[in-house]
């Protein structure tokens, strides 16, 4: 434990912790929940993909369909982080309780009533909830209807959904995030996971295999960038105190070498992966360097009338980001791409990687959040970040996670650093503050929980909350606003 006199986080700095539905509630078919694209996702492991099903195989594990069971026991999860002192709580809403095939007229009474009790039990220990709108949990029922966002219907889905929550949750909620890792979608993966486009639908595939179609993915965006402006002027019209945020993956990226070409090849690299939904959501705009990029790729984005107002009176209040791991570029195509990277890029010589092949990068949280402010002097709050590990439990019933310790809190000194710097940063919630699925393996033992959840990759386990040693560390870190760590 590091002990300092002062801390230099704000005195209204929001800890907490993050989950998504589709990963942590389980209970995928009940009272009136539909089918969602990560219900139908198996298992996997590392160097395993997991794969889509379109039909639901009995004898197959669907993660998603158990969670951790969070969807009966959120009462005693939110008193666990409440006994941490989270003063926020990010979570998901998973649109298939609200619109179980996504096209119905009405909302699910019942699904909006279950996150109405969440956000109450969250409100009842003065925990701000912070909702993601779409976490991966685009209903099937849409990719079945139309392959999802690669329609321009699906904007009307989404915004009938949005209408009914932001009108539900008023005076509840203040903070909304439109879609998850939206940047993710620049990569074959996102296509799927996040936008829900599945072009052979009766065939199953390889979750990580996905075909590149970049013309799909692409018009699929600029459907997202559309729904989330609009999105963002209907919340304003029915509650002006909303505050509305993207939410992407910074993958922090370097040049190699300083060989020019690598410092173009990580320009390039920079600007589609890292800047270009961003300043889309932020700025109101395609950026300048798109133009030359679609052109490259054979992408034509097909547009409507109106579609550049509508993103220029839909920008956002605030930026949020994942922060797991850096990159780096290269122009020689001979060197063999990092294992774990999610969205592309080589190893870094001079940084050691977890189990699960991501590289680890605190000093790359501080560049990341001088990057993004200096780009879009917007406040910043760092939504997803944390460390998947295997844990062990002692025979006295002890989890001693110092390596997840040490990993937050060199994490949290660089975001002390940005804030030296000159930072606006509003927000930490760690990944996977309990334990939960892992997305990309479907994995339980890829654990990231300050609470410890008894469930395994076999099977077997009764689903009953352990505090971890991590969990006392992080208490302490709250408590002293970041000066104890
Ligand atoms: C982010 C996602 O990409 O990373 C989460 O928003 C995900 O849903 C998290 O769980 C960690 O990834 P993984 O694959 O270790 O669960």
């Amino acid at each position: 434990m590091i002990k300092k006199n002062t801390t230099v986080f704000p005195e209204n700095f929001m800890w907490g912790g993050a989950i998504a539905a589709n990963q942590a509630e389980g209970a995928w078919n009940v009272d009136g929940k539909g089918i969602s694209i990560s219900d139908i996702c198996t298992g996997g492991k590392f160097g395993h993909s997991k794969k889509i099903t379109p039909i639901i195989d009995e004898n197959t594990f669907y993660p998603s369909h158990e969670g951790i069971q969070h969807y009966y026991r959120f009462k005693e999860d939110i008193k666990l982080f409440h006994e941490m002192g989270f003063k926020t709580f990010r979570f998901s809403i998973n649109w298939t309780r609200i619109f179980p095939n996504g096209d119905e007229l009405e909302p699910n009474e019942a699904g909006l009533k279950h996150y109405e009790d969440v956000i109450d039990e969250c409100l009842k220990y003065g925990i701000e909830p912070l909702v993601t709108i779409s976490h991966y949990e685009v209903p099937f029922g849409l990719t079945k209807k139309c392959n999802s966002w690669e329609s321009r219907e699906m904007i009307t889905y989404f915004l009938n959904y949005c209408n009914a929550i932001f009108n539900r949750y008023k005076g509840k909620v203040k903070y909304w995030l439109t879609f998850n890792e939206i940047n993710s979608a620049i990569e074959p993966m996102g296509a799927l996971l996040n936008q829900g486009i599945l072009n052979d639908i009766k065939k199953p595939t390889l979750f990580m295999d996905q075909p590149d179609e970049p013309q799909q993915r692409f018009q699929g965006l600029h459907h997202m960038f559309l729904g989330s402006a609009l999105a963002v002027k209907m919340a304003k019209e029915i509650d002006p105190s909303y505050q509305i945020g993207n939410m992407m993956i910074y993958m922090a990226s370097y040049p190699l070498t300083p060989q020019p070409d690598d410092v173009i090849a990580n320009q390039e690299y920079n600007r589609i992966n890292n800047y270009l939904c961003t300043d889309i959501q932020v700025k109101g705009s395609y950026p300048y360097y798109a133009k030359s990029y679609f052109k490259k790729h054979g992408i034509s984005i097909k547009s409507e009338p109106g579609d550049d107002e509508i993103l220029r009176n839909g920008t956002v209040d605030f930026i949020s980001f994942s922060y797991y791991m850096s990159t780096c570029q290269t122009s020689d195509s001979s060197i063999k791409g990092g294992e774990g990277n999610i969205l592309g890029g080589v190893t870094n010589p001079y940084l050691n990687a977890s189990d699960w092949g991501w590289q680890i990068d605190p000093k790359g949280l501080r560049y990341a959040l001088n990057d993004l402010y200096d780009r879009y002097n917007l406040p910043l709050m760092v939504v997803e970040n944390g460390l998947g590990a295997k844990d062990k439990v002692e025979d006295d019933g002890a989890i001693n996670d110092d390596y997840r310790i040490d990993y937050l809190r060199q994490h949290i000194e660089q975001m002390e650093e940005a804030i030296k710097d000159g930072v606006n940063l509003l927000a930490y919630t760690p990944w996977g503050c309990i334990d939960l699925v892992s997305a990309s393996t479907g994995e339980y033992s890829k654990r990231y929980g300050f609470i410890y959840v008894d469930r395994h990759d076999d099977g077997t386990g009764d689903f009953s909350r352990k505090k971890k040693k991590s969990f006392e560390w992080y208490k302490k870190v709250i408590a002293s606003n970041g000066a104890i760590r």
